[in-house]
């Protein structure tokens, strides 16, 4: 198959073209590297000695775009490029709102000029809201409690309105849990800008000395040890849900939501001191206040994953903590020269 990936020189992206590469697909790179760096890209050839194409391209210059797929013709899409810090959500809605929804819409426009119908979309468990039961399935009430949620919700419902007006369109919602951990060989991994929003490269650039300490943000939830309980999938993992996602939508049309998460919870303390035994490292902490907008717990219900794509996580959080330290260790300060 073609395929298509905005955003795939991120994080995930990065980690899904290797997935997709190894799995013969021709292959084409869309991104406009704010988030991200080409090296991702030369490391992904180097590790699959496969050729892809690559775009430099913004996501809202939308005949930019419809050049891209005009002249790549591809089977399908995949959707990571996108914003995805809550925080900066909070503070720069607008931005939000034009890259992630308006960004989206571009792509459709630009995706019918190339009579492409089919998209796998990064979406994300953020869109369940506050739990209202656990583990979280499919089918709980969807809510957003900040802007990037928000984002995300709206992009759902276009895609779900998007396939209902086309008969041939294919749309598959994978709404990913907390991604973590980078591949095997440490090549390729997390590398976000200034200070990481999320807890693991948090803790990752404490143990490497990037950081003075974790700061643990409450430990009077009512979870098992008090901190926040969440559903880590390893980023692996989660690039081979992707790969099985194309495969499904070349062989179905209509708009489905799946939980891409392995059904297993951990504390923010289960995760420092699986990091302290993947690392050799102490990673200091201190319990400070709630973060605005936490929950207790997040957990998903992976069943449909496993029915509809035939994909489960194998990975735990002791092979999430060894590779991200790998990559780490062997990258203090990224892809940075
Ligand atoms: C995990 C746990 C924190 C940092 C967010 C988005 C979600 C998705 C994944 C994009 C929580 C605690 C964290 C720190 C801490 N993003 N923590 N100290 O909030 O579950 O999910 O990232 O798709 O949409 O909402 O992930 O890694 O930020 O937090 O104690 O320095 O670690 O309170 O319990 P979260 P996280």
């Amino acid at each position: 198959m073609r395929v298509f990936l905005t955003g795939g020189a991120g994080y995930i992206g990065s980690h899904t073209l290797l997935e997709v590469l190894s799995e013969a697909h021709e292959v084409c790179v869309y991104d406009d590297y704010s988030n991200s760096s080409p090296h991702a890209l030369t490391r992904v050839e180097q590790l699959t000695n496969r050729k892809f194409d690559v775009v430099q391209g913004d996501i809202l210059d939308q005949s930019g775009l419809a050049a891209a797929l005009v002249t790549f013709k591809p089977d399908v899409v995949v959707h990571f490029a996108g914003k995805k810090a809550v925080g900066e959500s909070v503070e720069k809605p607008l931005m939000y709102y034009e890259n992630n929804v308006v960004g989206t819409l571009s792509l459709l426009r630009a995706m019918e000029a190339a009579d492409c119908n089919r998209i796998v979309f990064s979406s994300s468990a953020t869109v369940y809201g506050t739990p209202q039961y656990l583990p979280l399935d499919e089918n709980h009430p969807l809510s957003a409690t900040n802007p990037y949620g928000q984002t995300k919700l709206m992009v759902e419902h276009i895609l779900r309105d998007w396939c209902g007006a086309r008969p041939a369109a294919t749309a598959v919602l994978l709404r990913y849990f907390n991604p973590v951990g980078a591949h095997d060989s440490g090549i390729i991994g997390e590398d976000p800008n200034d200070i990481p929003n999320n807890l693991m490269p948090f803790v990752s650039q404490v143990a490497v000395g990037r950081r003075e300490k974790l700061q643990v943000f409450g430990n009077d939830y009512d979870t098992p040890d008090g901190t926040g309980v969440r559903d880590y999938i390893h980023v692996v993992d989660l690039a081979k849900a992707h790969a099985a996602a194309i495969s499904f939508a070349s062989a179905h049309t209509g708009c489905e939501a799946i939980n891409v998460g392995t059904g297993r919870g951990s504390s923010v303390l289960d995760v420092v001191r699986a990091f302290e035994a993947a690392s050799g490292r102490v990673v200091p902490y201190e319990v400070v206040q709630r973060r605005a907008g936490d929950v207790a717990t997040y957990c998903a219900l992976p069943e449909k994953a496993r029915n509809l794509l035939g994909w489960q996580a194998k990975r735990d959080l002791a092979d999430m903590c060894a590779s991200a330290w790998k990559w780490q260790s062997q990258n203090p300060d990224g892809y940075k020269d």
